[in-house]
């Protein structure tokens, strides 16, 4: 191993997550029973829950990709978003779950709540794997949580630092 590589502590392994996944797949899959869902993968940081997260849900579904690029330093997001990628389909009349990687000041998915919501679908619920309550500056509401985080930068499992470490099976800190 490269010394000068920074080490990554773990915070969340592969099992909690594959775990806590199983029981989130079975709450979504009883709360819309007999209905068809859009699961809304919000890219890039939810491609790797959304795939587990879509294999534990006992329902028909259409997965839909959202492209987004949300405006700040790197570390902090402004709620100014761009929409790099858009849906392929409608959503109008359609009940949607959007899949988020983290929660953290809540700009980015407020912002993209409010968007979804003009193309008039029938119900918008969230479901993120990652919350920072310490940092919420526009309070949403989450359906569906993985996990509480303290106010720390993650990465792994889809989560990203520079683009880098998103290919980890498990949740860490860059030390
Ligand atoms: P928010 O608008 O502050 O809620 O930020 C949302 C987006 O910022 C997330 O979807 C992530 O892409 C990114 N983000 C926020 N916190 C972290 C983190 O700790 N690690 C990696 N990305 C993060």
């Amino acid at each position: 191993m490269d010394p000068n590589e920074p080490r990554i502590r773990t915070l969340i392994t592969e099992g909690q997550i594959t775990a806590r996944i199983r029981e989130l797949g079975a709450e979504i899959t009883r709360d819309y029973t007999g209905r068809h869902l859009v699961l809304l993968c919000v890219l890039k940081g939810s491609f790797m829950f959304t795939a587990d997260l879509a294999r534990a849900i006992s329902l028909p579904m259409r997965i839909e990709f959202l492209g987004l690029r949300s405006y700040g330093d790197g570390t902090r997001s402004t709620g100014v978003v761009q929409i790099t990628q858009d849906l392929t389909q409608p959503i109008a009349g359609e009940d949607v779950i959007v899949v988020e990687d983290i929660v953290d000041t809540g700009l980015t998915l407020n912002y993209l709540l409010d968007l979804l919501r003009a193309r008039g679908p029938r119900s918008v619920r969230v479901c993120t794997l990652l919350h920072k309550p310490a940092r919420t500056k526009q309070p949403i509401r989450i359906d569906y949580l993985g996990f509480t985080v303290e106010d720390q930068f993650v990465v792994g499992y889809g989560l990203d630092c520079g683009q880098r470490y998103r290919n980890l099976g498990y949740v860490g800190v860059v030390e």
